[in-house]
């Protein structure tokens, strides 16, 4: 990964309750202490943020967020907008994750208007794209993930904030992985659609089994992981194979 320093991110979903979730990041604050050559970033629960960059402070991890709402502020219940994020201590903010596009009906556009508003408050925006198993199957996933990017990314990207993060939608949480190679196939594509420099993740049962294969290669730049990054030995052993 010439010029693009690994990135590994943990991203702990909708887990942990207060107690745990700080014990977590001062056991990774604690790992971060040894020597590792790639950036650690921890996207918590809205509820942890401010707790969690507590543990974190010093450490040199990073602090994200799961998700953001396009507007600065507003009359939107339940949400959490990106300058809000910012104020809590956050650098970077996850969007576009599957989960949304999925479960809460998220669109490109929605994306789009959600990355505008990550560089809006100054954050890194970590833009997730990927394809179904169907879509996969029918030949189609290339095709979508570039409809997906032409869709979610707005104009004036720059490496410096944007992190893309390639995430087929069967490999999350399935334990099922694609290939190396057609992980490589859709990374340089990703590549081809988006500024020199920027760092493209691969996420999907990731685990400290597979991720060396998968990190060893040129065109992954780090991982996003999910399952895995509730536990600091499995999520410092993958930070251990990046970079
Ligand atoms: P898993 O690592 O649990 O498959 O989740 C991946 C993911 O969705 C990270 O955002």
């Amino acid at each position: 990964m010439p010029d693009r320093k690994g990135l590994v991110a943990g991203n702990w979903k909708m887990n942990m309750r207060r107690a745990d979730g700080i014990a977590l990041a001062h056991a990774i604050a604690e790992r971060a202490k040894e020597p590792h050559a790639c950036e650690l970033l921890v996207c918590p629960p809205a509820t942890l943020i401010a707790a969690v960059g507590e543990a974190l402070a010093g450490s040199g991890v990073a602090l994200g967020g799961q998700d953001c709402h396009a507007a600065p502020a507003g009359a939107f219940t339940g949400c959490i907008s990106a300058e809000m994020l910012k104020d809590a201590g956050c650098s970077h903010v996850i969007v576009g994750h599957s989960e949304r596009r999925h479960t809460c009906g998220e669109t490109d556009t929605d994306v789009r208007a959600k990355t505008l508003a990550a560089w809006r408050a100054g954050l890194v925006a970590i833009v997730c794209v990927g394809e179904t198993r169907l879509e996969r199957e029918a030949g189609g996933a290339l095709a979508v993930v570039a409809a997906q990017l032409a869709g979610s990314l707005p104009d004036g990207a720059t490496a410096d904030k944007l992190v893309l993060a390639y995430e087929p939608v069967w490999a999350i949480g399935t334990g099922l992985t694609p290939t190396t190679a057609d992980i490589a196939e859709m990374h340089a594509a990703i590549r081809a659609r988006i500024p020199a420099g920027t760092r493209i993740l691969y996420g999907g049962s990731v685990n400290p089994k597979n991720a060396a294969e998968i990190l060893a290669h040129g065109e992954v730049d780090g991982a996003l992981i999910g399952g895995a990054s509730l536990k600091v030995e499995d999520f410092w052993a993958i930070g251990q194979a990046c970079g």
